[in-house]
């Protein structure tokens, strides 16, 4: 049971004392920053009583689900090219309910404009309603979005309920995004194991042929709108190869002004990761590819993950 604290409303301080206060053990991860895991005599359950949970401090997320976002820039690290731009930044999150991530990438980039899109109205829906709950004004007066805006809400998160296919509806500028994430639909085998029938009964590879399509379909939505110099990361929380590897070996194919920036998380028992395919089925995939992305492999205390780091630069 891994959680994330929600530093737009409490702070790592505050959450500890109220584990501690209801004697709930936990381990506070290195990596990902602002990521628990609770002793495992504890579960979700444990957790739903508790204020700190009712008043959207914390959200639960899995270990890996954490780490994508993390592979974008330090902004207040980056070189003085990128330091020198106007604030705010801004993210397109390409495929976003949940929430999740989308939560996560407003807190670590405050002064953020991000447009989430989702095409699933029920899950767009309730994304917005969790965000609502989720951000409340911060320092500077940043938050929500669509929303009855409150004089002293900031419409940071734009909520979009289309297919990404259509953001030249929304965005009419190319070259828009600082930042895009692609946490693409999957088969997300992250939950495969040989003792549930049930997820094997229902995988085919039909599945996984038909989300590969989708994933470059996506990908092949959003690269016009990413900004020279800067950088989108494509995720997925499946293991198969034709919805990873083989998605990023057709964008260094499809698109010479992407090249890839190598991942790698530090080393930590709580995830463990290994290097991406260099081929599969006999089919070579650009060494770049191997050399440069990550596997999270599923674990027992973090799912598998796929993760990749692309740039553009002006050809
Ligand atoms: C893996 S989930 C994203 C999880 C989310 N990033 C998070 O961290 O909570 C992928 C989402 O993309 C949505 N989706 C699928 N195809 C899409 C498309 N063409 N355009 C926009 N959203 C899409 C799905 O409905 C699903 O909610």
């Amino acid at each position: 049971m891994s959680f994330r604290v929600n530093t737009q409303k409490s702070s790592c301080e505050e959450i500890e004392q109220a584990l501690e206060k209801y004697s709930l053990t936990y381990t506070k991860l290195v990596f990902p920053e602002n990521c628990y895991l609770l002793d495992s005599s504890f579960s979700e359950s444990d957790l739903w009583k508790l204020r700190i949970y009712k008043d959207w401090k914390i959200y639960l997320q899995s270990i890996s689900s954490q780490v994508p976002v993390h592979f974008f820039s330090d902004l207040s690290q980056v070189s003085p090219s990128k330091g020198e731009m106007k604030s705010p930044i801004r993210i397109l999150d390409a495929t976003a309910a949940p929430w999740g991530k989308t939560s996560q990438l407003a807190s670590l980039y405050p002064d953020s404009e991000i447009f989430a899109f989702e095409s699933s109205k029920v899950r767009c829906d309730k994304m917005l309603y969790n965000l609502q709950k989720q951000w409340i004004q911060t320092q500077g007066g940043s938050s929500l979005l669509n929303s009855e805006s409150s004089p002293q809400w900031e419409r940071r998160v734009t909520c979009i309920h289309d297919d990404i296919a259509n953001i030249w509806k929304y965005i009419t500028q190319e070259a828009y995004f600082d930042l895009i994430l692609v946490d693409a639909p999957c088969s997300s085998e992250w939950s495969i194991s040989l003792h549930d029938t049930k997820f094997l009964e229902n995988w085919d590879i039909s599945h996984v042929k038909k989300n590969y399509r989708r994933q470059k379909a996506i990908c092949d939505s959003v690269v016009p709108y990413l900004k020279d110099a800067w950088e989108m990361i494509y995720c997925t929380c499946t293991l198969a190869p034709e919805e990873n590897e083989a998605v990023v070996h057709y964008l260094l194919c499809h698109y010479p002004e992407l090249t890839l920036d190598s991942v790698s998380t530090p080393k930590n028992k709580y995830i463990k990761t290994k290097a991406a395919l260099s081929s599969f089925e006999w089919h070579p995939f650009k060494k770049e590819v191997s050399e440069n992305c990550l596997r999270i492999i599923p674990s027992e205390y973090s799912e598998g993950f796929f993760i990749a780091k692309l740039l553009k630069t002006a050809l």
